[in-house]
Protein backbone atom coordinates (compact mmCIF):
# COMPACT_ATOMS: atom_id res chain seq x y z
CA UNK A 1 0.00 0.00 0.00
CA UNK A 2 3.20 2.15 0.18
CA UNK A 3 4.16 1.38 -2.75
CA UNK A 4 7.61 0.86 -1.95
CA UNK A 5 8.24 3.49 0.44
CA UNK A 6 9.29 3.94 3.77
CA UNK A 7 5.76 6.16 4.19
CA UNK A 8 3.19 7.35 2.96
CA UNK A 9 4.18 11.38 2.91
CA UNK A 10 7.14 9.82 0.72
CA UNK A 11 4.92 8.16 -1.68
CA UNK A 12 2.49 11.19 -2.15
CA UNK A 13 5.33 13.69 -2.71
CA UNK A 14 6.35 11.30 -5.22
CA UNK A 15 2.56 11.33 -6.96
CA UNK A 16 2.59 14.70 -7.38
CA UNK A 17 3.22 14.94 -10.64
CA UNK A 18 0.24 13.07 -11.33
CA UNK A 19 -2.09 14.57 -8.71
CA UNK A 20 -1.45 17.36 -10.49
CA UNK A 21 -1.86 16.33 -14.06
CA UNK A 22 -5.00 14.55 -13.08
CA UNK A 23 -6.54 17.42 -11.60
CA UNK A 24 -6.03 19.22 -14.87
CA UNK A 25 -7.13 16.21 -17.03
CA UNK A 26 -10.15 17.18 -19.46
CA UNK A 27 -10.17 20.61 -18.18
CA UNK A 28 -7.51 22.18 -20.18
CA UNK A 29 -5.46 21.73 -23.12
CA UNK A 30 -2.99 22.24 -25.18
CA UNK A 31 -4.46 25.12 -27.42
CA UNK A 32 -4.99 27.42 -24.20
CA UNK A 33 -8.58 26.24 -23.58
CA UNK A 34 -10.14 26.21 -20.21
CA UNK A 35 -13.34 23.74 -19.56
CA UNK A 36 -14.75 23.88 -15.97
CA UNK A 37 -18.13 23.12 -16.80
CA UNK A 38 -18.79 20.99 -13.89
CA UNK A 39 -18.09 24.19 -11.52
CA UNK A 40 -22.57 24.52 -12.36
CA UNK A 41 -22.92 28.48 -11.32
CA UNK A 42 -24.20 30.09 -14.48
CA UNK A 43 -21.71 32.22 -16.29
CA UNK A 44 -24.27 34.99 -15.62
CA UNK A 45 -23.57 34.81 -11.99
CA UNK A 46 -19.86 34.83 -12.07
CA UNK A 47 -19.84 38.30 -14.08
CA UNK A 48 -22.15 39.61 -11.10
CA UNK A 49 -19.42 38.60 -8.52
CA UNK A 50 -18.20 41.89 -6.72
CA UNK A 51 -15.71 39.63 -4.18
CA UNK A 52 -14.27 36.74 -3.62
CA UNK A 53 -13.25 35.35 -0.26
CA UNK A 54 -11.93 32.04 0.43
CA UNK A 55 -12.21 30.36 3.64
CA UNK A 56 -9.84 27.03 4.85
CA UNK A 57 -7.46 26.06 7.72
CA UNK A 58 -4.11 25.06 7.53
CA UNK A 59 -2.43 24.03 4.55
CA UNK A 60 -5.35 24.75 2.68
CA UNK A 61 -5.17 28.21 3.96
CA UNK A 62 -2.06 28.89 2.16
CA UNK A 63 -3.42 27.61 -1.22
CA UNK A 64 -5.63 29.99 -0.62
CA UNK A 65 -3.14 32.78 0.13
CA UNK A 66 -2.06 32.36 -3.59
CA UNK A 67 -5.09 31.81 -5.02
CA UNK A 68 -5.85 35.69 -4.03
CA UNK A 69 -2.64 36.46 -6.15
CA UNK A 70 -3.73 34.69 -8.92
CA UNK A 71 -7.90 35.48 -8.60
CA UNK A 72 -7.00 39.65 -8.25
CA UNK A 73 -4.34 39.76 -10.97
CA UNK A 74 -6.68 37.70 -13.57
CA UNK A 75 -9.97 38.65 -12.75
CA UNK A 76 -9.54 42.37 -10.84
CA UNK A 77 -12.16 40.96 -8.62
CA UNK A 78 -11.24 41.83 -5.06
CA UNK A 79 -10.23 38.82 -2.86
CA UNK A 80 -10.19 38.05 0.84
CA UNK A 81 -8.55 35.15 2.40
CA UNK A 82 -9.62 33.75 5.69
CA UNK A 83 -8.81 30.99 8.13
CA UNK A 84 -12.32 29.61 8.42
CA UNK A 85 -11.92 29.30 12.59
CA UNK A 86 -11.76 33.03 12.72
CA UNK A 87 -14.76 33.77 9.79
CA UNK A 88 -18.17 33.64 11.44
CA UNK A 89 -16.81 35.42 14.58
CA UNK A 90 -16.15 38.63 13.45
CA UNK A 91 -19.58 39.45 11.30
CA UNK A 92 -17.72 39.23 7.73
CA UNK A 93 -19.98 41.30 4.83
CA UNK A 94 -21.20 38.80 2.36
CA UNK A 95 -24.40 38.71 -0.23
CA UNK A 96 -25.44 37.35 -3.39
CA UNK A 97 -22.61 39.14 -5.42
CA UNK A 98 -20.13 37.25 -3.06
CA UNK A 99 -18.31 34.09 -4.12
CA UNK A 100 -17.07 31.91 -1.56
CA UNK A 101 -14.61 29.79 -1.98
CA UNK A 102 -14.44 27.21 0.64
CA UNK A 103 -10.87 25.03 0.00
CA UNK A 104 -10.47 21.24 2.13
CA UNK A 105 -8.65 18.25 1.11
CA UNK A 106 -10.88 15.80 3.50
CA UNK A 107 -14.39 18.19 2.98
CA UNK A 108 -15.16 17.11 6.63
CA UNK A 109 -12.94 20.30 8.33
CA UNK A 110 -15.57 21.50 10.65
CA UNK A 111 -13.95 25.05 11.13
CA UNK A 112 -14.48 25.34 6.80
CA UNK A 113 -17.83 23.40 7.24
CA UNK A 114 -19.12 25.87 9.94
CA UNK A 115 -18.00 28.99 7.24
CA UNK A 116 -19.68 27.48 4.80
CA UNK A 117 -22.59 27.62 6.16
CA UNK A 118 -22.21 30.75 7.39
CA UNK A 119 -21.74 31.52 4.30
CA UNK A 120 -24.75 30.34 2.67
CA UNK A 121 -27.23 31.50 5.41
CA UNK A 122 -26.20 35.22 4.30
CA UNK A 123 -26.96 34.51 0.58
CA UNK A 124 -23.68 34.02 -0.23
CA UNK A 125 -22.51 31.38 -3.20
CA UNK A 126 -20.33 28.70 -1.99
CA UNK A 127 -17.78 26.37 -4.53
CA UNK A 128 -15.77 23.98 -2.64
CA UNK A 129 -12.72 22.95 -3.69
CA UNK A 130 -12.19 19.07 -2.19
CA UNK A 131 -10.72 15.77 -2.97
CA UNK A 132 -13.14 13.71 -1.61
CA UNK A 133 -15.96 12.65 -3.66
CA UNK A 134 -19.24 13.15 -1.69
CA UNK A 135 -17.85 14.76 1.87
CA UNK A 136 -20.20 17.59 3.89
CA UNK A 137 -18.30 20.20 2.70
CA UNK A 138 -18.47 19.69 -1.54
CA UNK A 139 -22.72 18.25 -0.51
CA UNK A 140 -23.50 21.81 1.14
CA UNK A 141 -21.84 23.86 -1.75
CA UNK A 142 -23.62 25.37 -4.48
CA UNK A 143 -20.97 23.59 -6.97
CA UNK A 144 -17.47 22.12 -6.55
CA UNK A 145 -14.32 21.69 -8.17
CA UNK A 146 -12.97 18.39 -6.98
CA UNK A 147 -9.12 17.43 -7.12
CA UNK A 148 -7.92 14.24 -8.15
CA UNK A 149 -5.01 13.87 -5.76
CA UNK A 150 -6.28 10.32 -4.58
CA UNK A 151 -6.50 9.74 -1.31
CA UNK A 152 -3.66 11.47 0.90
CA UNK A 153 -3.09 9.21 3.70
CA UNK A 154 -0.22 10.81 6.15
CA UNK A 155 -1.35 13.87 7.96
CA UNK A 156 0.98 16.46 6.46
CA UNK A 157 -0.82 17.56 2.99
CA UNK A 158 1.40 17.52 -0.13
CA UNK A 159 -0.27 16.13 -3.09
CA UNK A 160 -3.59 17.73 -2.27
CA UNK A 161 -2.00 20.83 -1.53
CA UNK A 162 -0.33 20.89 -4.72
CA UNK A 163 -3.74 20.16 -6.65
CA UNK A 164 -5.63 22.79 -4.34
CA UNK A 165 -2.98 25.39 -5.94
CA UNK A 166 -4.16 24.04 -9.73
CA UNK A 167 -7.87 24.18 -8.69
CA UNK A 168 -7.64 27.45 -7.90
CA UNK A 169 -5.24 28.62 -11.09
CA UNK A 170 -8.11 27.03 -13.03
CA UNK A 171 -11.07 29.28 -10.64
CA UNK A 172 -9.14 32.18 -11.08
CA UNK A 173 -8.21 31.94 -15.34
CA UNK A 174 -12.15 30.25 -15.63
CA UNK A 175 -13.67 33.76 -13.57
CA UNK A 176 -10.93 36.22 -15.51
CA UNK A 177 -12.06 34.33 -18.94
CA UNK A 178 -15.48 33.95 -18.17
CA UNK A 179 -15.73 38.09 -17.07
CA UNK A 180 -12.63 39.18 -19.90
CA UNK A 181 -10.01 41.30 -18.44
CA UNK A 182 -7.08 42.91 -20.35
CA UNK A 183 -4.96 39.91 -19.57
CA UNK A 184 -7.02 37.59 -22.49
CA UNK A 185 -3.53 36.82 -23.89
CA UNK A 186 -1.95 36.25 -20.53
CA UNK A 187 -4.82 33.69 -19.20
CA UNK A 188 -4.45 31.95 -22.82
CA UNK A 189 -0.78 31.33 -22.55
CA UNK A 190 -0.74 30.35 -18.43
CA UNK A 191 -3.14 27.48 -19.05
CA UNK A 192 -0.48 26.65 -21.82
CA UNK A 193 1.93 26.76 -19.27
CA UNK A 194 -0.19 25.12 -17.07
CA UNK A 195 -0.33 21.81 -19.43
CA UNK A 196 3.35 21.27 -19.25
CA UNK A 197 3.60 21.82 -15.51
CA UNK A 198 3.59 18.62 -14.09
CA UNK A 199 6.84 17.57 -16.38
CA UNK A 200 8.22 20.46 -14.22
CA UNK A 201 6.83 19.06 -10.77
CA UNK A 202 8.84 15.59 -11.76
CA UNK A 203 12.04 17.91 -12.27
CA UNK A 204 12.02 18.50 -9.39
CA UNK A 205 11.87 15.58 -7.40
CA UNK A 206 14.43 13.92 -9.44
CA UNK A 207 16.99 16.62 -7.47
CA UNK A 208 15.90 16.16 -4.11
CA UNK A 209 19.41 14.10 -3.18
CA UNK A 210 20.74 17.58 -1.75
CA UNK A 211 17.99 18.62 0.29
CA UNK A 212 17.60 15.79 2.20
CA UNK A 213 21.37 15.54 2.90
CA UNK A 214 21.04 19.29 3.72
CA UNK A 215 17.95 18.26 6.01
CA UNK A 216 19.97 15.84 8.20
CA UNK A 217 22.74 17.81 8.63
CA UNK A 218 20.40 20.26 10.10
CA UNK A 219 18.76 17.78 12.72
CA UNK A 220 20.21 18.84 15.82
CA UNK A 221 19.05 22.72 15.12
CA UNK A 222 16.23 24.24 16.91
CA UNK A 223 14.71 26.72 14.82
CA UNK A 224 14.59 27.38 10.74
CA UNK A 225 13.28 30.92 9.42
CA UNK A 226 11.95 31.02 5.89
CA UNK A 227 11.15 33.93 3.86
CA UNK A 228 9.35 34.74 1.07
CA UNK A 229 7.87 37.89 -1.30
CA UNK A 230 4.88 37.71 -3.33
CA UNK A 231 3.65 34.30 -3.85
CA UNK A 232 6.74 32.84 -2.26
CA UNK A 233 5.30 34.59 1.04
CA UNK A 234 2.29 31.82 1.40
CA UNK A 235 5.09 28.80 -0.10
CA UNK A 236 7.67 30.48 3.07
CA UNK A 237 4.10 29.80 5.60
CA UNK A 238 3.61 26.32 4.21
CA UNK A 239 7.32 25.62 4.85
CA UNK A 240 6.73 26.67 8.08
CA UNK A 241 3.86 24.52 8.81
CA UNK A 242 5.15 21.41 7.57
CA UNK A 243 8.49 21.95 9.42
CA UNK A 244 6.34 22.48 13.02
CA UNK A 245 3.91 19.45 12.81
CA UNK A 246 6.72 17.12 10.95
CA UNK A 247 10.21 18.10 12.60
CA UNK A 248 8.58 19.50 15.85
CA UNK A 249 10.66 22.23 15.32
CA UNK A 250 10.09 26.22 15.63
CA UNK A 251 10.21 27.46 12.63
CA UNK A 252 8.09 30.66 10.98
CA UNK A 253 7.50 32.38 7.47
CA UNK A 254 7.94 35.64 6.89
CA UNK A 255 7.03 38.30 4.20
CA UNK A 256 10.82 39.10 3.36
CA UNK A 257 9.99 43.23 3.32
CA UNK A 258 8.73 42.43 6.88
CA UNK A 259 12.41 41.72 7.83
CA UNK A 260 13.38 45.12 9.20
CA UNK A 261 10.04 46.09 10.93
CA UNK A 262 11.32 43.02 13.78
CA UNK A 263 12.06 39.56 12.45
CA UNK A 264 15.41 40.31 11.39
CA UNK A 265 16.44 40.81 14.93
CA UNK A 266 15.99 36.71 15.28
CA UNK A 267 19.00 36.45 13.13
CA UNK A 268 21.92 34.81 14.38
CA UNK A 269 25.07 32.80 13.70
CA UNK A 270 24.88 29.85 11.54
CA UNK A 271 20.53 29.95 11.84
CA UNK A 272 19.28 28.18 9.19
CA UNK A 273 16.90 31.10 6.63
CA UNK A 274 14.90 29.33 3.87
CA UNK A 275 14.43 31.97 1.34
CA UNK A 276 12.13 31.51 -2.20
CA UNK A 277 13.45 33.96 -4.33
CA UNK A 278 10.75 34.95 -7.26
CA UNK A 279 12.21 34.98 -11.44
CA UNK A 280 14.00 37.06 -12.44
CA UNK A 281 11.94 37.73 -14.66
CA UNK A 282 8.59 39.64 -14.75
CA UNK A 283 8.76 40.98 -11.74
CA UNK A 284 12.09 41.82 -11.41
CA UNK A 285 12.17 44.40 -8.89
CA UNK A 286 10.49 41.56 -6.39
CA UNK A 287 13.08 39.65 -7.20
CA UNK A 288 16.36 42.43 -6.56
CA UNK A 289 14.95 43.47 -3.35
CA UNK A 290 14.88 39.49 -2.04
CA UNK A 291 18.34 39.32 -3.19
CA UNK A 292 19.51 42.44 -0.85
CA UNK A 293 17.46 40.80 1.90
CA UNK A 294 19.81 37.86 1.41
CA UNK A 295 22.35 39.69 1.18
CA UNK A 296 21.42 41.42 4.90
CA UNK A 297 20.34 38.20 6.53
CA UNK A 298 23.65 36.75 5.22
CA UNK A 299 26.59 39.62 6.50
CA UNK A 300 24.31 39.14 10.05
CA UNK A 301 25.52 35.39 10.06
CA UNK A 302 22.80 33.95 8.57
CA UNK A 303 22.91 30.56 6.93
CA UNK A 304 20.89 30.18 3.83
CA UNK A 305 19.12 28.25 1.44
CA UNK A 306 17.97 29.66 -1.74
CA UNK A 307 15.61 28.26 -3.93
CA UNK A 308 16.32 29.87 -6.68
CA UNK A 309 15.08 29.76 -10.87
CA UNK A 310 17.43 27.85 -12.99
CA UNK A 311 19.48 30.35 -14.89
CA UNK A 312 19.18 32.65 -11.91
CA UNK A 313 22.66 33.95 -11.44
CA UNK A 314 22.63 37.17 -9.00
CA UNK A 315 21.67 34.39 -6.12
CA UNK A 316 24.74 32.68 -6.02
CA UNK A 317 27.50 34.39 -4.15
CA UNK A 318 24.67 34.73 -1.42
CA UNK A 319 23.78 31.11 -1.00
CA UNK A 320 25.20 28.87 1.43
CA UNK A 321 22.88 26.00 -0.27
CA UNK A 322 21.33 26.62 -3.33
CA UNK A 323 17.86 24.52 -4.52
CA UNK A 324 17.41 24.87 -8.13
CA UNK A 325 13.91 24.79 -9.64
CA UNK A 326 12.52 25.23 -13.16
CA UNK A 327 11.40 28.42 -14.84
CA UNK A 328 7.90 28.74 -14.37
CA UNK A 329 5.34 31.84 -15.11
CA UNK A 330 5.39 33.83 -11.80
CA UNK A 331 1.94 32.91 -10.37
CA UNK A 332 2.74 29.10 -10.71
CA UNK A 333 6.18 28.90 -8.84
CA UNK A 334 4.50 27.66 -5.86
CA UNK A 335 3.78 24.75 -7.86
CA UNK A 336 7.53 23.56 -7.99
CA UNK A 337 8.81 25.91 -4.70
CA UNK A 338 7.20 23.87 -2.63
CA UNK A 339 8.53 20.60 -3.28
CA UNK A 340 11.68 20.91 -1.92
CA UNK A 341 10.39 22.33 1.60
CA UNK A 342 8.11 19.43 1.50
CA UNK A 343 10.99 16.99 1.28
CA UNK A 344 13.35 19.18 3.57
CA UNK A 345 10.48 18.91 6.14
CA UNK A 346 10.16 14.98 5.89
CA UNK A 347 13.59 14.39 5.99
CA UNK A 348 13.63 16.10 9.21
CA UNK A 349 11.25 14.17 10.83
CA UNK A 350 12.80 10.89 9.71
CA UNK A 351 16.67 12.27 10.59
CA UNK A 352 14.77 13.11 14.38
CA UNK A 353 13.05 10.06 14.97
CA UNK A 354 9.76 11.35 14.63
CA UNK A 355 6.68 9.57 13.30
CA UNK A 356 6.17 10.53 9.86
CA UNK A 357 3.27 9.72 8.67
CA UNK A 358 1.08 10.06 11.91
CA UNK A 359 2.93 13.28 13.74
CA UNK A 360 2.40 13.66 17.76
CA UNK A 361 -0.81 15.74 18.65
CA UNK A 362 -2.55 16.04 15.15
CA UNK A 363 -5.42 14.17 13.14
CA UNK A 364 -5.55 14.14 9.52
CA UNK A 365 -9.13 15.94 9.61
CA UNK A 366 -10.58 18.24 12.17
CA UNK A 367 -13.63 17.47 12.61
CA UNK A 368 -14.49 19.34 15.48
CA UNK A 369 -14.02 23.54 16.25
O1 LIG B 1 -8.94 18.54 5.09
P1 LIG B 1 -8.59 19.99 5.08
O2 LIG B 1 -7.90 20.42 3.84
O3 LIG B 1 -9.80 20.88 5.37
O4 LIG B 1 -7.60 20.19 6.29
C1 LIG B 1 -7.14 21.46 6.66
C2 LIG B 1 -5.97 21.35 7.62
O5 LIG B 1 -6.36 20.70 8.79
C3 LIG B 1 -4.77 20.62 7.01
O6 LIG B 1 -4.34 21.22 5.82
C4 LIG B 1 -3.59 20.58 7.99
O7 LIG B 1 -3.11 21.89 8.21
C5 LIG B 1 -2.50 19.64 7.48
N1 LIG B 1 -2.12 18.69 8.50
C6 LIG B 1 -1.26 20.37 7.04
O8 LIG B 1 -0.27 19.52 6.56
Amino acid sequence: EKGGYDYFMLKEIAEQPKAVADTLLGRVDGSGTLSLDEVRIPASVLREVDKVVIVACGTAFHAGLIAKYAIEHWTRVPCEVELASEFRYRDPILDQQTLVVAISQSGETMDTLMALRHAREQGAKVLAICNTNGSTIPRESDAVLYTHAGPEVAVASTKAFLTQLVACYLVALYLGQVRGTKYGDEIRDVIRDLSQIAGAVERVLETMEPVRELARSLAHKNTVLFLGRHVGHPVALEGALKLKELAYMHAEGFAAGELKHGPIALIEEDLPVVVVVPSPRGRSVLHDKIVSNIQEIRARGARTIVIAEEGDEAVVPYADHLVRIPVTPTLLQPLVATVPLQVFACELATARGNEVDQPRNLAKSVTVE
